[in-house]
C-alpha cells in the first residue's frame, strides 16, 4: 500500500496490491479523477487518462481553453454554476444569494493510519500501518471556503473511505446546502446499478436494472436510513456475476437521510455522489466554522460480487465494528417479545427462562413492556424506570435471578421515543420534534424526541445509564420505531433549521459513544422496526442488529442473502420462532427455522415451554451444533451460491481461514418429484485438500467441489432409497465439510 505523489504533475497515485486510485490536479487548478479499477502500473504522468476535447456547443471556464469545459472533465467533487452542468457534490449559499462556487487545489498532506472523523463513525485503523491518508485541500478564494477530500486506502482490501470537511476561513457566513461524502465520475456507464430495497419485514431485496442515461437514485428523507433504501448500491459491469466479473461497491457509514445517485450524461461517463441528502439539509458555517461529512467507502473487485462482499465482510467486521464483541462469539439468546407481546408478569418471564437455560440459551432477552404504563403501544415510552406491577422485583431484582439462573440478562430500550402517555412528556411536551402551528403526525402512537438537543440526549443518557449501572444487564436492544415527520428544533434558530436531521443523527451517535464507553462489555444490538436502520453507521457501535421484523425461515432466506452483499454474517441478528410464523402464518419445519438461523447471531424468540418434548430435544441440539460452529459462521468466509430469488432452491456457505472446514446451507422451498438432479458448486475451497462431507460415504477434493459441485440430490430427483427420508416443502439441509488430514 502507498501513496505516490508526483509534485511536478500534481498527480496522487494510492494503490495496493488490488487497487488503483489516481488523482491528478487539472491544468485549471480543479481535481480530475483519473482512475479507480484493478491495480495499474506506477508511472511518472498519467494524464493521458484523461481526455480533453474540445467539443461543439460547450463552455469552457478558461479564456480560449475550449478544451476545458467542466462538464466533459471527470472531476473528484465537482459543483454547479460554472460549466459543469451535472449533478453538485456541493452547492453553497454565499451572503449576497449566490450559489456559485469554485473549488481549486491549495495543498495536500499525506499521514499514516487514519484519523477519526469527530462525533461521526467510520472506519479506522488498530495501526498506523494498516492504511494511509490523502487530504487534499482545495479552497474557493472568493469565500474563503476550505474543502478537504479526505481518501483512506487500506493494505488489506480494495476499498476506499472517503469524506469531506468544509471550514470557513473567510468573513461572512456561508450555507452548505449540499455537501456529499463522495463524488466519483467514472468513463463510460457500461454498468448495472444493484439497489437494496424493500419495505418492513421484507427489507434489502436486490433490484438490478441497467444505467442509462439520466439519474438513477434511492435515498431516505425518514431522518433514519429506512427499511426501503439501505445506504449501498453496487455498480457492475453487465457480464459480471456473484462468481466473477468487475463490481463498485458504494456504502455510506450513516443512519439518516442519505441520497445514493448515479448520473449518466449524454456522453455516456457516470458520476456518483453519495451522502446526506440535500433535501432539507442546509448547514450554516459562520466564519471559523466547520462540517465534516459522513464517510462513504467505496470498493472495487473483479472476483464478482461474493468478491465485492468479501471485502465490505472483512473491513466492517474488523474495522468498522468495535469494541469487546468485535471478535466473539455472539450469546446464543431468547428474546420474549414474539413470545408474550405486552402481556407478561415476572413469573411469565423466569418460566420461559427456565426452559430456555436447560436447553442450553445464554442470555435472556426481556423487550418492550417493562417499563413506565407500559402495557400498550400507546403509553410509556420515555419512562425507563420499571413496571413494578409486572415486575416486582424490578429490573435488577428479575436480572439477578436470570444469572443465577446461569444466564445473562438483556435489556430494550427505544430510547429517542416518547407516548404522550408518558410522564415524560407530561414534564417535557416541548422535547418533540414538531413545526409550531402544525399538526404533529403519529406513528406507532409515538412522538420523536428531539436528539437534535443536548439536554434530552442528556436526560435519556441519565435514565438508561441508571439502569445499566443498578442492574446485571449485559446486552441492550436499541430499538426505534418511527421516522421523523415535521422536523422541526426548538432547540435551533430559524437559520438554522436545515441543521435539524443530522444533528439528530449526531444525537443518537452521542448517546451511543457514551453508553459504549461506559459499558463497554455490554452486547449492545440495534434495531428499528427490524432492519429500518441496518447501516454502517449503527454498526459502528453495536456490532450487531436485528436484521428484520420478519421471522418466517422462507422470507428470512432473502432478507439475510439481500443483506449479506454489505453486512457481514456477525452483524445480523436471527432467530427461531414460533410456527405457524406470526408475519406469514406459515408452517416451516423447526429444522429449517434453525438452518436460517445459524447464518447470523443466532437464538430464539419464542416460548420453548410451548414445543414438544421432541421438539425441545431437538432445540438443544441445535443449540449444541451453533456453540460448536459459531466461531466459523461469524466469523469464517461467507459465500453466496444460490439465490433465492431467482430459484427454488438457495445456498450459502461460509468456509474456515485454513480452508479445512465449511458448513453449507441448502433450502429448497417447494418439494418435487422426479424433477432433475440437483447439485451445488461450492466456493472458497482449497482445490487440492480432500474433503470428507459428514453423512457421506465419499471424500471429495476442493477443485470437484467447487467445479462439479456437491451433489444434492434426494427423493425429489427419482425414488428415495429405503433409508431415506421424503421431505417436505420448506425444508433444508446443512453439509458439514472437513479437511481429511
Ligand atoms: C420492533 C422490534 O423490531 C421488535 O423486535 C420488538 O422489539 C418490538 N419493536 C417491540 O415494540
Amino acid at each position: 500500500m502507498n501513496i505516490s505523489v508526483n509534485n511536478k504533475k500534481n498527480t496522487f497515485h494510492l494503490y495496493n496490491d488490488e487497487i488503483s486510485y489516481i488523482i491528478s490536479v487539472l491544468p485549471t487548478r480543479h481535481l480530475g479523477q483519473l482512475y479507480y479499477g484493478r491495480r495499474i502500473r506506477e508511472r511518472e504522468d498519467y494524464s493521458w487518462l484523461l481526455e480533453l476535447r474540445d467539443r461543439p456547443m460547450s463552455s469552457w471556464t478558461v479564456k480560449e481553453g475550449q478544451k476545458y469545459s467542466l462538464e466533459h472533465i471527470r472531476q473528484e467533487y465537482g459543483v454547479f454554476g460554472s460549466t459543469d452542468y451535472r449533478s453538485p457534490a456541493a452547492e453553497v449559499v454565499s451572503s449576497n444569494g449566490s450559489r456559485i462556487s469554485d473549488f481549486c487545489f491549495a495543498d495536500y498532506r499525506i499521514l499514516a493510519g487514519k484519523p477519526e472523523l469527530p462525533g461521526l463513525p467510520a472506519t479506522y485503523t488498530e495501526d498506523d500501518s494498516e492504511a494511509m491518508t490523502l487530504i487534499v485541500t482545495l479552497r474557493d478564494d472568493l469565500n474563503g471556503l476550505e474543502l478537504e477530500l479526505y481518501y483512506t486506502i487500506f493494505d488489506q482490501c480494495g476499498a476506499i473511505a472517503r469524506s469531506a470537511r468544509f471550514v470557513n476561513n473567510g468573513t461572512e457566513d456561508l450555507h452548505l446546502t449540499t455537501a456529499m461524502s463522495l463524488s466519483l465520475d467514472l468513463p463510460d456507464s457500461d454498468y448495472d446499478w444493484i439497489q437494496f430495497s424493500g419495505a418492513w419485514a421484507r427489507e434489502r431485496y436486490p433490484k438490478v436494472r441497467r444505467l442509462e442515461q439520466g439519474i438513477q437514485s434511492v435515498g431516505s428523507m425518514r431522518g433514519n436510513s429506512s427499511h426501503n433504501h439501505n445506504p449501498f448500491f453496487i455498480l457492475k459491469r453487465p457480464t459480471a456475476d456473484e462468481f466473477q466479473g468487475e463490481a463498485i461497491g458504494f456504502s455510506l457509514v450513516y443512519s439518516g437521510n442519505f441520497l445514493a445517485q448515479a448520473e449518466v450524461d449524454t456522453y455516456d461517463t457516470t458520476r456518483v455522489l453519495m451522502g446526506i441528502h440535500p433535501s432539507c439539509f442546509d448547514w450554516k458555517l459562520a466564519p471559523g466554522e466547520s462540517f465534516q461529512t459522513p464517510e462513504a467507502v467505496i470498493s472495487y473487485t473483479d472476483q464478482g460480487l461474493n468478491g465485492l462482499s468479501r471485502n465490505f465482510h472483512r473491513l466492517y467486521q474488523k474495522r468498522l465494528a468495535r469494541g469487546y464483541w468485535r471478535d466473539r462469539e455472539r450469546p446464543i439468546l431468547i428474546n420474549n417479545w414474539e413470545a408474550t407481546y405486552f402481556d407478561f408478569n415476572e413469573e411469565e418471564i423466569l418460566n420461559i427462562a427456565q426452559k430456555a437455560k436447560e436447553c442450553g440459551v445464554e442470555l435472556f432477552v426481556l423487550d418492550d413492556g417493562w417499563f413506565g404504563a407500559r402495557n400498550t403501544e400507546r403509553a410509556g415510552l420515555g419512562d425507563w424506570y420499571v413496571n413494578q406491577d409486572k415486575l416486582p422485583a424490578g429490573i435488577s431484582g428479575l436480572a439477578e435471578k436470570i444469572e443465577n439462573m446461569g444466564m445473562k440478562f438483556g435489556l430494550w430500550f427505544e430510547p429517542e421515543m416518547v407516548n404522550e402517555d408518558s410522564d415524560l412528556f407530561r414534564a417535557h411536551p416541548d422535547w418533540i420534534i414538531r413545526t409550531p402551528g402544525r399538526e404533529t403526525s403519529y406513528g406507532r402512537h409515538q412522538l420523536v424526541l428531539d436528539f437534535s438537543r443536548k439536554e434530552v440526549v442528556d436526560h435519556i443518557y441519565e435514565m438508561m445509564a441508571k439502569i445499566l449501572s443498578e442492574a446485571k444487564i449485559s446486552y441492550v436492544k436499541w430499538d426505534m420505531n418511527r421516522s421523523i415527520t415535521e422536523c422541526f428544533s426548538a432547540g435551533l434558530p430559524a437559520d438554522r433549521q436545515g441543521e435539524a436531521y443530522h444533528r439528530y443523527i449526531l444525537g443518537v451517535y452521542d448517546l451511543y459513544e457514551r453508553l459504549t464507553s461506559q459499558f463497554p462489555e455490554v452486547l449492545f444490538e440495534s434495531c428499528a422496526s427490524g432492519g429500518g436502520r441496518f447501516d454502517p453507521g449503527l454498526l459502528y457501535y453495536a456490532p450487531q442488529g436485528w436484521t428484520s421484523d420478519d421471522t418466517d425461515a422462507v422470507e428470512r432466506l432473502k432478507i439475510q442473502y439481500g443483506t449479506s452483499y454489505c453486512y457481514p454474517i456477525s452483524s445480523m441478528g436471527s432467530h427461531v420462532s414460533v410456527s405457524p410464523n406470526h408475519q406469514l402464518n406459515r408452517n416451516t419445519p423447526l429444522h429449517t427455522r434453525a438452518n436460517v438461523a445459524y447464518f447470523g447471531t443466532f437464538g430464539y424468540e419464542l416460548d420453548l415451554n410451548k414445543l414438544t418434548d421432541e421438539e425441545q430435544e431437538a432445540v438443544k441440539e441445535q443449540i449444541r451444533f451453533m456453540k460448536e460452529h459459531r466461531r466459523l459462521i461469524q466469523f469464517g468466509t461467507f459465500y453466496r451460491l444460490q439465490s433465492p430469488f431467482e430459484g427454488n432452491i438457495a445456498s450459502w456457505m461460509v468456509v474456515s481461514e485454513d480452508k479445512k472446514e465449511a458448513i453449507v446451507g441448502w433450502y429448497r422451498v417447494l418439494n418435487g418429484v422426479n424433477m432433475p438432479y440437483t447439485r451445488t458448486k461450492l466456493m472458497g475451497l482449497s482445490p487440492d485438500t480432500e474433503y470428507r462431507v459428514e453423512g457421506m460415504d465419499t471424500t471429495h477434493f476442493g477443485d470437484e467441489l467447487m467445479n462439479y459441485g456437491l451433489i444434492t440430490s434426494d427423493h425429489a430427483s427419482g425414488s428415495a432409497s429405503p433409508d431415506e427420508e421424503i421431505g417436505q416443502d420448506f425444508d433444508s439441509r446443512l453439509y458439514l465439510l472437513k479437511a481429511v488430514n
